[in-house]
């Protein structure tokens, strides 16, 4: 039996800095979230928790009105729902100050409408939320923070957004890999030209004409920089000392399924839950009859979820009388006496 009381979901999970929290759509993920956040921050444990769910709901359950940048809740807790139509437009104004370093000025037009068009592709807003979640994963500790928690969208995305690291560092390669020959053709063209490099017509010396390989550096430098954000988050993000995968589900057949095959996609990818939450539990002793019938299924449930992850830590947490709403009241799903 390795049915827990989540109170000790806490005590598992406090030496462990960066928890992502995924399931189903519905299960509970953003108040599991909310609550470790809440409960963490409780303890004078300074946390943030980041939303990378674009249908957000955090704002919500946490009873406030939250955005991309960080809002301070409490001295210990700061929120963010990470806004993919403001990151996209940060990210491709960066891509474009980057093409701007080294692309011929008559060119631009064509490649800002080229840009334009590319925030819509599809991808473009998943690469660039997840930029932004690994920029925040990797500062988080420089913060002063002890805990990371994310609070993510129904299981695909987290999934994608967990593997995305390794195949954008693949990527980025790439792109570099390209970058590289096309520098080398353009030195062997410069050197072929030295003296339009150097001087001008009249054979004044231009020292700016330097400026262009200068810029190219810079341009490889951002791949470099965004590769090395991938190579890290991807790292900490393997490493199941700091990084903990709480999976949330319901009592129910199609929440089962899909957590069976959100562990063996985990798994694929050398990935592995650290623990499973499962929600809105009903109370067994019942009175009414329906209640009862309802509460009876889910304990039949129960045995086959026990018996399908019997190789991992797992925590029931029973429905509540109302919506939990507010750190205080999340906190509070931590205690015994809840
Ligand atoms: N244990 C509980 N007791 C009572 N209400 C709960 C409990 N857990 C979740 N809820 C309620 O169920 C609804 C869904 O919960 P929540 O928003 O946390 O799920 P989610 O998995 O984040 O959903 P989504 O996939 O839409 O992001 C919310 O209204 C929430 O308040
Ligand atoms: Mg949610």
């Amino acid at each position: 039996m390795v049915l827990q009381p989540l109170k000790a979901l806490v005590a598992q999970l406090s030496t462990q800095p960066i928890i992502f929290v995924g399931g189903k759509g519905g299960v509970g993920k953003t108040t599991t979230a909310a609550a470790l956040a809440s409960y963490f921050a409780s303890q004078g444990r300074k946390t943030l928790i980041v939303s990378t769910d674009p249908a957000h709901s955090l704002g919500d359950v946490l009873n406030t009105r939250l955005s991309n940048e960080k809002t301070v809740l409490n001295p210990y807790l700061d929120a963010i729902e990470l806004n993919p139509d403001i990151i996209v437009d940060a990210h491709f104004a960066q891509v474009e100050r980057t093409i701007k370093g080294y692309a011929n000025p008559d060119m631009m037009p064509k490649i800002r409408e080229h840009l334009r068009l590319s925030k819509s592709a599809p991808g473009a807003q998943e690469a660039a939320m997840l930029e932004s979640m690994c920029q925040h994963l990797v500062t988080a500790a420089d913060g002063g923070y002890e805990h990371i928690i994310f609070d993510t969208a129904p299981t695909g995305h987290t999934l994608r957004l967990l593997v995305l690291p390794e195949m954008m560092g693949a990527w980025t390669d790439g792109l570099l890999a390209q970058q590289r020959r096309q520098a080398k053709l353009r030195s062997i063209a410069t050197h072929l030209d030295t003296n339009s490099r150097h001087t001008d017509k009249k054979g004044v010396p231009n020292p700016f004409a330097k400026h262009t390989p200068d810029r190219w550096a810079q341009a490889v430098n951002v791949l470099e920089q965004r590769k090395e954000l991938f190579r890290q988050a991807g790292l900490l993000l393997h490493d199941r000392v700091q990084t903990a995968i709480i999976l949330v589900m319901t009592a129910d057949i199609l929440p089962l399924a899909e957590t069976k095959r959100a562990i063996e996609q985990l798994e694929e990818n050398n990935l592995t839950p650290a623990a499973i939450v499962v929600n809105q539990l009903i109370n067994p002793a019942q009175t009414d009859p329906f209640w009862q019938q309802r509460a009876d299924r889910q304990q039949q449930l129960m045995n086959d979820i026990e018996r399908n992850f019997s190789n991992y830590p797992i925590y029931p947490v029973y429905l509540q009388q109302t919506d939990i709403r507010g750190t205080e009241a999340l906190s509070k799903l931590f205690t015994p006496t809840v």
